[in-house]
């Protein structure tokens, strides 16, 4: 019989069994459900709802029970429906009627919302921590890299002479609002919702702060409706998993593009890439590629998350079973990804000449010139239209701006002194953007210091 068989005169239809059954998905939870057991009834034990004695029974029961479950002793069975009614009924079985009481002042309503909170509480932190990993290995790659000149880009076009190192610090700021993100999530789920009952609490005098404390809680939730119908923090994660995703998958596809023929700026470890089963001279990007793929996936499941929720009556309902496949896949793929990321990025090889030369070849240091006149007293607008001319010039001659002599500078302008060629080295236009954020050597160096300080500080939050 089922454990809420009761008020039924006949079996549940097997097609309906299996459709309604979430074992399959949900076995996952099974520590948090026995640790969240444990803790409830060690509570109502203390609180006199049962006896100590047979608050201790349940509590070996469920402590050999999650032993045998993680050495594989243990065959879930889809008929008891979800992991929680799994393990009562273990306990039942191996202790007899002592273990019906696990589930006084309790519901499985606010039982799996405990559980989903414990986990994800686990992998925001192992997420925060591959993403610190990531972090890590941006401010080490930056650092080799201050003063190694690249073209930027706008409109994927030269623009401007920047540094490899100020390009990977772009990356470590979007990571770094992305572990805020991270943080801000776990703060929001580290409320425990144990004690909300079915929806409307209980009539027995719980000590949810006691539960709260063992469990690692910071807090215990204000509303019992809210407290088993809330999946926000769920929906934020994925959130904030989505948008680690979007920022992998821009780095992802700059990775593919550099790593082109055309562009030649990296090449990735042959343990990052992969050949083709028909072209031999191929070897390509697919880790970056697989990346940038299931960032799809990822905004997928928050996008099937909200849409679970939304217009969902107070309080639970079933269809927020559908709330795990989905936090979960975007767990398991965010961190597959950070995991592979973080050692490509690490392994890849630059090719500095190309990619100083690209900076040198496409008039990255025009605005420098326009610059230069502006300084000298001609107005913004009329210098852009004069360095524009020149630059056209230059191409219909097939020349770059270094080299132009200073009589043809002159002739343009002739407030241009030799000094015009200091102005247009691109190592001397890179080190002259000192602006705090910008890409000179020293800037970068600060923003890298600054940057480490930040991380030590915040790995505190995650690990203890
Ligand atoms: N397996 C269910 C879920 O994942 C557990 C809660 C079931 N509660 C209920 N009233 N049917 O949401």
């Amino acid at each position: 019989m089922k454990l809420w068989g009761g008020r039924f005169t006949k079996g549940t239809d097997k097609v309906v069994e299996d459709f309604h059954s979430s074992i399959s998905f949900d076995q996952r939870l099974y520590r948090q459900d026995i640790r969240g057991s444990i803790a409830h009834a060690g509570m109502l034990g203390r609180q006199g709802i049962i006896s100590p004695a047979e608050a201790d029974a349940i509590i070996s029961g469920l402590t050999a029970i999650l032993a045998d479950i993680e050495d594989g002793r243990v065959q879930f069975d889809v008929g008891a429906e979800d992991i929680h009614m799994n393990i009562e009924k273990l306990l039942t079985d191996r202790i007899g009627d002592v273990g019906r009481k696990l589930h006084t002042a309790r519901s499985r309503n606010d039982q799996v919302a405990l559980d989903i909170k414990m986990y994800l509480k686990e992998e925001i932190c192992a997420t925060a921590g591959l993403l610190a990993g990531l972090e890590e290995t941006l401010l080490k790659l930056a650092e080799g890299h201050t003063g190694t000149i690249m073209p930027g880009y706008t409109h994927l076009q030269r623009a401007q002479p920047i540094t490899f190192g100020h390009h990977l610090m772009a990356y470590f700021r979007m990571f770094a609002r992305d572990m805020g993100r991270l943080l801000d999530c776990l703060e929001r789920t580290d409320v425990l919702p144990l004690g909300s009952g079915a929806l409307a609490g209980t009539t027995f005098d719980l000590d949810r702060n006691s539960v709260a404390a063992e469990l690692g809680f910071a807090g215990i939730t204000e509303n019992s409706l809210d407290g088993v119908s809330d999946r926000d923090f769920a929906i934020e994660f994925c959130a904030a998993a989505s948008i680690i995703m979007m920022h992998l998958s821009r780095f992802c596809e700059e990775i593919i593009l550099w790593s082109s023929a055309e562009f030649r700026f990296v090449e990735l470890d042959d343990a990052y890439s992969t050949g083709s089963s028909i072209m031999p001279q191929k070897k390509n990007p697919d880790v970056a590629e697989l990346i940038r793929g299931k960032t799809g996936r990822v905004y997928g499941d928050l996008m099937a998350l909200l849409t679970v929720m939304k217009s969902l009556p107070l309080a639970y309902n079933k269809d927020m079973q559908e709330d795990k496949e989905a936090l979960f896949d975007a767990i398991d793929t965010v961190k597959g990804c950070l995991m592979v990321f973080t050692p490509m990025v690490d392994t890849m090889t630059l090719n500095e000449t190309v990619m100083a030369q690209a900076a040198r070849g496409g008039f990255t240091n025009a605005t420098e010139v326009a610059d230069y006149l502006a300084k000298s007293g001609v107005p913004f607008r009329k210098a852009h239209e004069i360095v524009g001319k020149l630059v056209l010039d230059c191409i219909n001659r097939g020349k770059s701006l270094e080299d132009l002599t200073l009589e043809e500078y002159r002739e343009v302008s002739p407030v241009i002194e030799a000094d015009i060629f200091d102005a247009i080295n691109i190592e001397k236009c890179v080190a002259a953007r000192r602006v705090p954020g910008g890409p000179a050597p020293e800037a970068v160096q600060a923003s890298i210091d600054k940057g480490k300080q930040w991380l030590q500080e915040i790995k505190k939050r995650f690990t203890s």
